[in-house]
């Protein structure tokens, strides 16, 4: 399962490459909007700190799927080609994702509340579905259970489309997904850092290095070698 960030902070996206395993960007029109800087601006610098080959998710804002296509076409035109074109899914957005998708060009349907709407965007040529978790969860739907359905499905039907979960707010949702074979996951940043940290293992840490104190100082092994 890969682990891609949902943000649109250039800052962040820095040092989470330098760190962590990051297989993707995610973004959406609410997400670049909250940076409140440049549209343009930013995607090039976050393009350019994550290089040429790393996929990046932009969503259009456009609702017509002639308008979406030459969004799509544009955004891929301008961003790379490991740029993949973010759709909702709806009538005018399937429409666009069976042109784009036509054309070459990778396409991420998103805003996914049900298995079918993933089962008809990768019918129509989708390479990356987006459920969202969290808020199918406050539905009163188990968001889950539906990443499960679609997995289930797509490997009946012999599907390469590829499910990255979306819209996450606690850990146990991405816990969730993982076990349901979710291909990837896309967080945000304050949930990415409760991924891989935890007191208990910072407290493990601090009480070895007291040990190790008692008996040999600051020395670190790298010296002693
Ligand atoms: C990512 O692709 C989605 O746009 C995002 O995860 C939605 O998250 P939200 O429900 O927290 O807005």
């Amino acid at each position: 399962m890969e682990y891609m960030l949902d943000t649109g902070n250039v800052e962040y996206i820095r040092k989470a490459i330098e760190y962590f395993p990051i297989g993707g960007i995610t973004t959406n029109p609410s997400i670049i909007a909250k940076e409140k800087k440049d549209f343009v601006e930013t995607i090039k610098e976050i393009r350019k700190v994550i290089g040429e080959n790393m996929l990046l998710h932009i969503q259009v804002v456009s609702t017509n799927s002639e308008d979406i296509v030459e969004e799509g076409k544009k955004i891929v035109k301008n961003f790379g080609e490991n740029t993949c074109v973010k759709i909702p899914v709806n009538k005018e957005g399937i429409k666009a994702i069976k042109i784009l998708s036509s054309q070459g060009i990778k396409v991420t349907a998103t805003a996914i509340y049900t298995s079918q709407q993933a089962l008809i965007a990768a019918k129509a040529g989708a390479s990356y579905v987006a459920p969202y978790v969290n808020r199918i969860d406050n539905l009163s739907f188990d968001g889950a259970t539906v990443v499960g359905n679609i997995i289930k499905e797509f490997k009946e039907y012999n599907i390469k489309a590829k499910v990255i979960a979306a819209s996450f707010k606690n850990l146990q949702q991405v816990h969730n997904v993982a076990l349901h074979g979710a291909h990837a996951v896309t967080v945000n940043e304050d949930l990415f850092e409760r991924i891989y940290s935890h007191s208990h293992t910072d407290s493990s840490i601090e009480q070895f290095l007291n040990d190790w104190e008692e008996v040999y100082g600051k020395q670190k092994i790298k010296d002693m070698l």
